[in-house]
């Protein structure tokens, strides 16, 4: 039996996001096509005999209690299969928090794979995946990863191609986002929609031109408002010659998109002097 497993968590952006409608149940309809990056955490997990949950992190500003989303996803399998054994959590983090990449939400499917490793659950990826939709939206896809068109509140997930491989920079303005404030704050009258059964065609065909064209994401004019900051990032993209720019989930990480390696550079370094966390990574196959 495993002792101890390690599980990559990769960030994702948001190539399209659209807000449909406000629902009954407090959730917004949503459609949107993600894609992971190579910039992950490593979440570390190990049985111990005490019956409970214990998390670390290189990350001092993670809560490492019930407000973390592995940490929820942990006490979840442990009552869901009644498990007396507790674990001890080690989170790398790389990713960004409340950044608008899914760092919370991947770690804990993380946790859900690794746990159902650990444990011998033999759980398949789409029973991981209804057990994460009770964790959080996002951590549905984050079982998965890769490329998907999610639906729903972002449970439902279809995974798609691979988009062509091409680099991206992604910027992290220093202030944080929730996720709800951002929803709260919508004004449906004036909310913009991508075009996402296109992006989803696009994608099919490989056709990175298009895609370029084709990203969108509803709720970025409400996070402008509270952060005028993404506005002047993603000019600054543009103008140091990236093929598209977009803020990625709620916010308020933004990414740019470039094919060739030396305009991802010269983005890097043009935006590297204009804010702290900047990464240049790629999407991953
Ligand atoms: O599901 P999760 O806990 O990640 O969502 C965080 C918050 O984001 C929710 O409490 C809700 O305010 C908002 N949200 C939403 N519609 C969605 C997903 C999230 O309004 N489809």
């Amino acid at each position: 039996m495993n002792t101890e497993v390690t599980e990559k968590a990769p960030a994702k952006i948001n190539l399209t996001l659209d807000v449909l409608y406000k629902r009954g149940d407090g959730y917004h309809e949503l459609e949107m096509v993600m894609t992971s990056v190579d910039l992950a955490d490593h979440v570390t997990l190990k049985t111990i005999e005490e019956n409970s949950i214990i998390i670390q992190s290189n990350n001092g500003f993670l809560p490492l209690d019930q407000r973390n989303h592995a940490y929820k996803a942990a006490l979840l399998i442990k009552e869901r299969f009644n498990i007396q054994l507790g674990v001890e959590m080690m989170i790398k983090k790389n990713i960004p928090i409340a950044a608008g990449l899914g760092g919370g939400s991947s770690d804990a499917a993380a946790t859900l794979r690794g746990l159902n490793q650990l444990w011998n659950l033999g759980l398949s990826l789409d029973e991981l995946a209804i057990l994460g939709a009770e964790v959080g939206s996002d951590v549905p896809y984050c079982i998965y990863g890769g490329t998907a068109f999610a639906s729903g509140r972002g449970e439902k997930i279809e995974q798609l191609d691979a988009v062509p491989q091409c680099w991206v920079v992604l910027v992290k303005p220093k202030k944080g986002i929730s996720t709800g404030t951002v929803f709260n704050a919508l004004s449906y009258d004036t909310l913009k929609h991508p075009a996402t059964y296109s992006m989803i065609a696009a994608i099919k065909e490989q056709d990175y031109l298009r895609m370029t064209k084709l990203i969108g994401n509803s709720l970025e004019e409400t996070s402008i408002i509270r952060q005028p900051s993404i506005e002047k990032i993603k000019e600054k993209m543009i103008s140091f010659g990236a093929d598209a720019a977009l803020m990625s989930g709620s916010g308020p990480t933004i990414f740019a998109l470039c094919r060739k390696y030396s305009r991802a550079q010269r983005v890097y370094n043009g935006l590297k002097g204009f804010c702290n966390e900047v990464y240049l990574v790629r999407t991953l196959k």
